[in-house]
């Protein structure tokens, strides 16, 4: 018999620094050392160019275990991702094949707050029903942008928890099981205090505004509440 196939669709223009991309394939990672087959596509890239995202949508349609990862957009799925969605419900439908393939999603966002992904998982866990898809349970956390570096081997510092959760997800779903709750609470689990994250996004805001030449950038407050 042959490996169980997962296959991440990564939904960031971000590449390489994307968080969506480097989560996802820290998951990817513990399910292939524990003996599935993976493959990985960009959305944004793929969707570029009709036979990539053939290619994409064929590699979707094949997946045992199909892993969505993407940054919450106003509050919603990016575009793109919508897209790719809207694509595969309607391949599905009209040849809607007898196994019933597990799906999963990964969101996070810059807001510090978890719970601001929720009406994304849903959508996704509601996209699954709706299309044959059995749901193995989201992951989802703020504070994203801490998200997007390098990550190290074994869980420690500020993505400690994040790194135990990914693997204890990717045990559960190699085993062919679903993410278990408290593996998403884990997840979730803010990385440092609110007024630590605020620090630094204000830090980078600034950084960014001097780079591309803005005055402005100086009084920029990510806690400024103008009409509050
Ligand atoms: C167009 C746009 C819209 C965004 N909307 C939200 C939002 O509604 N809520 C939020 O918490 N973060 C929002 N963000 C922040 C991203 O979710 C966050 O930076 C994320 O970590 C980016 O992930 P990536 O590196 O995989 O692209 C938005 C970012 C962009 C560029």
């Amino acid at each position: 018999m042959s490996a169980a196939k997962a296959v991440l669709l990564v939904g960031s223009p971000r590449g390489h620094q994307s968080a969506s991309r480097r989560l996802g394939l820290r998951l990817l990672q513990g399910l292939s050392s524990r003996g599935m087959t993976v493959e990985t596509h960009s959305i944004y890239g793929d969707l570029d160019a009709p036979e990539k995202e053939e290619a994409l949508i064929a590699a979707a349609l094949s997946a045992d275990l199909l892993i969505f990862s993407f940054p919450l957009y106003v509050d919603h799925l990016p575009a793109p991702v919508i897209r790719t969605l809207d694509r595969i419900a309607s391949e599905r439908r009209e040849n809607l094949p007898t196994f019933r393939p597990r799906l999963t999603a990964l969101v996070q966002c810059g807001f510090p707050e978890t719970h601001q992904n929720r009406t994304a998982l849903d959508i996704m866990r509601r996209f699954a029903d709706l299309n044959g898809f059995t749901w193995a349970g989201g992951l989802a956390l703020g504070m994203g942008g801490a998200a997007g570096r390098p990550m190290p081997e074994k869980p420690k510092g500020m993505l400690r928890n994040v790194l135990s959760a990914l693997d204890q997800a990717a045990a559960a779903l190699a085993g062919g099981g679903t993410i278990p709750e408290e593996t998403s609470m884990l997840m979730g689990k803010p990385m440092m205090p609110k007024w630590l994250y605020f620090l630094g996004a204000n830090w980078g805001w600034k950084q960014q505004a001097r780079k591309n030449g803005k005055k402005a950038g100086r009084a920029l407050d990510l806690r400024a509440r103008p009409y509050a």
